[in-house]
């Protein structure tokens, strides 16, 4: 739909010189339309600013307009600041004096709100003098997930209408509010009661000249009237952010902008958000933050996507009903597609449909969804112990145990009962989907989609392309993971694809760290520190140690002897310490403890194992264990992106921070070793090769491109 174009028959005023192609002046009788118009997304760029400006002027100039109306042409309003222009050099007109001007206007201003207003964009409308907003719209602030405060009047104008408390919860998390709500907080004054928001908008300005209805500045709002509270709704947020958005730089200065909002005029408040803004647009935190932001948008974009069309995708087969399966099958009914589930008995079948239903069941205790809700997904659901129910299926998801013998054997029936085109997709960590494809007739239809657990809940889906697949089943995997609302990331065939690739090496670093004299909760505490939500062994304690313990036993006989090999963990996992589990692995759990405490006991055996290889222990700071862990990764990386595993440097940062907690403030490894400095990077991997040439060794890639003077963002071009 098109809102704007669906006005009553436009007439361009002649006097608009300067009609800028982004913005377009409409004059409908004495109300002036000034339409945003700025694919995709109306995004506030230079053009889009200068167009606002000048036709503010223009309106306040002219005596044939009674009342303006802001609206956006397409599915939005305004989604905020152009965000490729972070970084740059700003160009004046700047937004806030943009802002200013529009609440400066002498004749009221109305925002007509459709789809998103976000960011600058709600600043816009909060700069004008009345909102309208239809039922879809979108409003927040989301600057916070990009590092940056709203810059452009919104920590001044929104304590100022709603409060410090509402402004505050809405800045600190970012988050979108529906309409109702926009109206309930006081962010609008009233709902569109039809889908033509343009004729609503023209309809209130109408009447606002009608009813001899003024301006209204924002500024001049009385939300903080009520002092105490307001200064107990800042000092709670301020302590409420120092522990929940630890590490973060932009939530404390939202916090000392509402500060000023309450305490000083509004010029004063607009020069300091001003200057934290600035602050916050240099920070490498939001140059991380907007890498993640277009690298998450860009990794969507493969070859095959663009190359073929999807098959569709109108019914799904599960083959397995554990951890994976149940979770995987959520996360598909959710989506709003029927599932039918296969195990190998009744019992089994049993268990797995239980699984789904206890997911749900605490879905609706946390009050996120209504029991209606449950009972609709939980009538998507069938399942059977046979095969042949399988039919008709668009698409079968494998998730049976990780042995090559048994995922075979069921890609054989798959094979035998599958409709022709239907999709066979392996949901394997580590195995050759290549060989699984051969397992069948029809290894064109066979293709790798790598959920994490739990599967409903983690927003990464590793789309792995064997040799064989055809490029419409690739496609089929990106369109499908959109519909699951996953952040899909597209990985070549290997041991651990990207992800668990990478997270081998990490442990590896991490253990030989363990053995040369750190102590696992000195690790952790660095990688914390470092912005991971765990550290490496709390996650190993967290997940089981004897899930790695049996990968490793399985993989003994072809690991390379040249390489060293810490027994650490197999020595905590013979005496049955596996983690959380057990009440012990590298932590002691006291009592069913969620989080570990120090164990001496463990420390004494790392300290044997050390005198048994004959490891004087040495000391690391903490940068050290950074420094070590993250090298080693990011040089892995860079192999994985030469051998073609990963078609670009961002795909491995989006697969490390959605499906591994790397911190997205970093923007993912590699952005991170830019930061650094990739002849940085290469001179600790130098460093490192000396003790041990052979894991260290750096990759040529990394080699190849400080030899060029460049850096992995130079590989992060569009593949789409
Ligand atoms: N600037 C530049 N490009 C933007 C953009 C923005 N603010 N928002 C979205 N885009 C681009 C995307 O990169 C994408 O480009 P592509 O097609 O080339 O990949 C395209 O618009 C469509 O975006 P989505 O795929 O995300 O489309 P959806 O329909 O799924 O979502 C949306 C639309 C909800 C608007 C979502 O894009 C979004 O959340 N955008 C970011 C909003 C935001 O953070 N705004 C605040 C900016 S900071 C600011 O305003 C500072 C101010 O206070 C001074
Ligand atoms: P699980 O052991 O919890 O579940 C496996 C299920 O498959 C069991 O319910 C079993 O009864 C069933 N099953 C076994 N053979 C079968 C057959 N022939 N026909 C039908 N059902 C059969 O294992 P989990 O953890 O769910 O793992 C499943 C797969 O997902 C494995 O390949 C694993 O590597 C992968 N995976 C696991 C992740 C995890 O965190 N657990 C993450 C990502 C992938």
């Amino acid at each position: 739909t098109h809102p704007a174009a669906s006005a009553p028959s436009p007439s361009p005023i002649s006097s608009a010189g300067g009609d800028s192609h982004a913005v377009t002046r409409t004059l409908h009788g004495d109300v002036l339309v000034i339409a945003i118009d700025n694919p995709p997304v109306n995004a506030l760029g230079v053009e889009v600013r200068r167009g606002l400006l000048e036709a503010i002027e223009a309106a306040d100039a002219d005596a044939a307009v009674a009342a303006v109306v802001i609206v956006g042409v397409g599915r939005n309003f305004i989604a905020g600041a152009d965000i490729r222009e972070f970084g740059k050099p700003p160009q004046p007109p700047h937004l806030p004096a943009v802002c200013d001007r529009i609440e400066a206007s002498t004749k009221p201003v109305v925002a007509a709100i459709h789809g998103a207003a976000l960011g600058g964009g709600l600043e816009v409308a909060l700069a004008a003098h009345y909102r309208i907003a239809a039922a879809g719209a979108k409003l927040g602030l989301p600057e916070v997930k990009l590092g940056l405060l709203p810059g452009a009047g919104g920590t001044q104008r929104t304590p100022r209408l709603i409060g410090a408390r509402a402004a505050l919860e809405l800045m600190l998390s970012g988050r979108h509010a529906s309409a109702n709500e926009a109206l309930t907080l006081g962010l609008v004054d009233r709902l569109s009661k039809t889908d033509d928001i343009l004729i609503e908008g023209l309809a209130y300005a109408r009447e606002l000249v009608a009813t001899r209805q003024g301006t209204r500045p924002t500024r001049a709002a009385n939300g903080l009237a009520d002092e105490a509270a307001s200064r107990a709704a800042i000092e709670a947020a301020r302590k409420e952010t120092a522990t929940r958005s630890r590490g973060l730089f932009s939530p404390l200065k939202i916090v000392e902008a509402v500060q000023a909002a309450l305490e000083r005029p509004f010029d004063e408040g607009l020069a300091l958000e001003r200057r934290l803004f600035l602050e916050c647009l240099d920070s490498p935190q939001r140059a991380g933050l907007v890498h993640a932001f277009f690298a998450e948008r860009e990794a969507a974009k493969v070859p095959e996507a663009s190359a073929a069309r999807p098959r569709p995708i109108a019914s799904v087969g599960i083959v397995g009903g554990g951890t994976m399966g149940a979770g995987i099958a959520v996360a598909v009914l959710d989506a709003g597609l029927p599932v039918t589930l296969i195990e190998r008995d009744e019992a089994a079948l049993g268990r797995g449909r239980a699984h789904v239903e206890r997911v749900y069941d605490g879905l609706v205790a946390k009050g996120r969804i209504d029991a209606k809700a449950k009972a609709d997904a939980m009538a998507r659901l069938a399942g059977s112990t046979s095969y042949e129910a399988l039919a008709n299926v668009d698409l079968v998801i494998e998730a049976v145990f990780e042995d090559m013998a048994v995922k075979k054997a069921v890609f054989t029936e798959l094979d035998r009962v599958a409709r022709p085109g239907a999709v066979l997709a392996t949901n394997t960590s580590y195995l050759d989907i290549d060989e699984i494809a051969g397992a069948t007739s029809r290894p064109a239809d066979v293709i790798g989609l790598h959920f994490f657990s739990p599967a409903n809940v983690m927003k990464l889906l590793e789309v792995v392309v064997p040799a064989r697949v055809a490029a419409d089943v690739v496609a089929t995997a990106f369109e499908f993971a959109k519909r699951l609302s996953k952040v899909s990331v597209r990985a070549g065939v290997c041991d651990g694809f990207i992800g668990n690739r990478l997270l081998a090496v990490y442990r590896t670093a991490a253990d030989y760290l363990l053995e040369d004299g750190a102590s696992p909760y000195q690790i952790d505490e660095a990688m914390r520190a470092f912005g991971y939500p765990m550290g490496p062994y709390q996650v190993i304690d967290l997940a089981g140690g004897d899930i790695g313990w049996a990968a490793r036993k399985r993989r003994a006989p072809t690991r390379d002897p040249r390489l060293r090999y810490v027994e650490i963990a197999d020595r905590l996992c013979e005496r049955g310490w596996f983690g959380q589990k057990t009440g012990r692995g590298f932590y002691l759990y006291p009592e069913g403890a969620r989080t570990g405490v120090r164990d001496p006991e463990v420390e004494a055996l790392i300290e044997d194992e050390r005198k048994r290889r004959g490891v004087t222990p040495r000391s690391f700071t903490d940068e050290e264990i950074v420094e070590r862990l993250m090298t080693a990764v990011v040089n892995e990386a860079a192999n994985i992106v030469r051998e073609g595993i990963a078609l670009r440097p961002l795909d491995v940062d989006v697969t490390l921070m959605h499906g591994y907690g790397f911190p997205r403030y970093r923007g993912g490894p590699m952005k991170y070793a830019d930061t650094l400095g990739l002849a940085n990077v290469l001179a600790s991997l130098r460093r490192f090769e000396k003790e041990d040439p052979l894991f260290w060794k750096p990759s040529p890639l990394i080699v190849e491109l400080v030899d060029r003077g460049a850096d992995f963002s130079s590989l992060n071009t569009t593949r789409g």
